[in-house]
């Protein structure tokens, strides 16, 4: 029997990518370079399997394309909101994800903004570099403590519950969240952490607040005008979720207002594009989307793909089957 044959959107860890070759017949992107809306189109018409990762705008308008070949999206990555579940689902076109692997990768990114924000770490290395540095003084660089204020967590999913572990047990944090369902009993009480009955009451009350919520229509914009005027002026905002859960104009305006003190982002609205605002200011630290990339994660996120292709072209229960 011929093997499936899979197209491969970015380039992955080789030792992954080698994996995949054993088992299938593979196409690598070799240049690396993002695919069109055309591209993605003919390759649902001529492979078995394509694996998207979340950069790849998979919309209802690429996935009702005519005689599909493709029965199964293998995501290489967490989130999907890229991919137009609705559409797959009524397309057949099964779409599975690789969770689990990235928890701590993302949640040390989220720590690193969390601490980078506070004490003013980019700022303080641009300083340095441009030879402004004229020597420690008393007054120099004042910034805020992180062991033992207050962070709050909107989404308490795994990589929430991964950033409470180390900001509680690491830095004494005071945990507060947010969660539309109840959270594990066992894990609240580890963290002694107090559930808040609104985004609003959680964002007046905390210091450092990281946002941990899908993206996707359902939470765009959630941190607004408004919400960020709730926010105590000395407090820090960290994005390691979605880009388009913050108006990014509104971060903007905010922190050149000072209405609140820095931000930390890893992902954008319309990345990679970002708010021109973002990078007139000091008081933001900006990373370029680093949440799971350490090699040990992207390689065990490919090792997820390749184990759902495997259970699927053998007939197997999907371990990450979103739809
Ligand atoms: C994901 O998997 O959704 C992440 O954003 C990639 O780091």
């Amino acid at each position: 029997m011929s093997k499936p044959s899979v197209l491969i959107s970015r380039r992955w860890p080789a030792s992954v990518e080698a994996k995949l070759q054993q088992h299938f017949h593979v196409t690598l992107n070799t240049e690396d370079r993002p695919l069109s809306a055309a591209e993605f189109k003919s390759a649902l018409q001529h492979y078995d399997a394509i694996c998207p990762t979340v950069t790849d705008t998979l919309s209802a308008e690429v996935l009702t394309v005519a005689n599909k070949r493709c029965r199964i999206l293998g995501n290489f990555g967490v989130g999907y909101n890229h991919i137009d579940i609705e559409a797959a689902r009524s397309e057949g076109l099964i779409v599975t994800n690789t969770p689990g692997v990235l928890t701590e990768s993302t949640a040390d990114i989220a720590m690193t903004l969390l601490l980078m924000s506070a004490r003013r770490g980019a700022e303080g290395d641009r300083l340095v570099r441009a030879g402004q540095w004229h020597g420690w003084c008393p007054t120099q660089m004042m910034s805020s403590d992180v062991t033992g204020a207050t962070l709050g967590l909107i989404g308490f999913g795994r990589i929430a519950q991964a950033v409470a572990r180390k900001a509680h047990h690491g830095f004494g944090m005071k945990i507060l969240y947010t969660k539309p369902s109840p959270a594990d009993p066992v894990i609240v009480a580890d963290l002694q952490a107090e559930a808040c009955s609104s985004v609003e009451e959680l964002l007046t009350r905390c210091d450092y607040v990281s946002l941990h919520c899908p993206g996707g229509a359902s939470t765009r914009h959630l941190i607004n005008a408004e919400r960020l005027k709730l926010m105590k002026p000395t407090a820090h905002l960290i994005n390691t979720a979605r880009g388009d859960v913050v108006d990014s104009q509104a971060l903007v305006d905010a922190l050149n207002k000072r209405q609140i003190a820095g931000a930390g982002l890893d992902v954008y609205e319309g990345e990679p594009e970002i708010h021109p605002g973002f990078r007139e200011l000091e008081n933001i630290t900006l990373l370029p989307h680093l949440g799971s990339a350490t090699i040990a994660t992207r390689t065990a996120m490919g090792e997820k793909v390749l184990a759902n292709l495997h259970a699927f072209f053998t007939g197997q229960e999907l371990p990450d089957r979103v739809v």
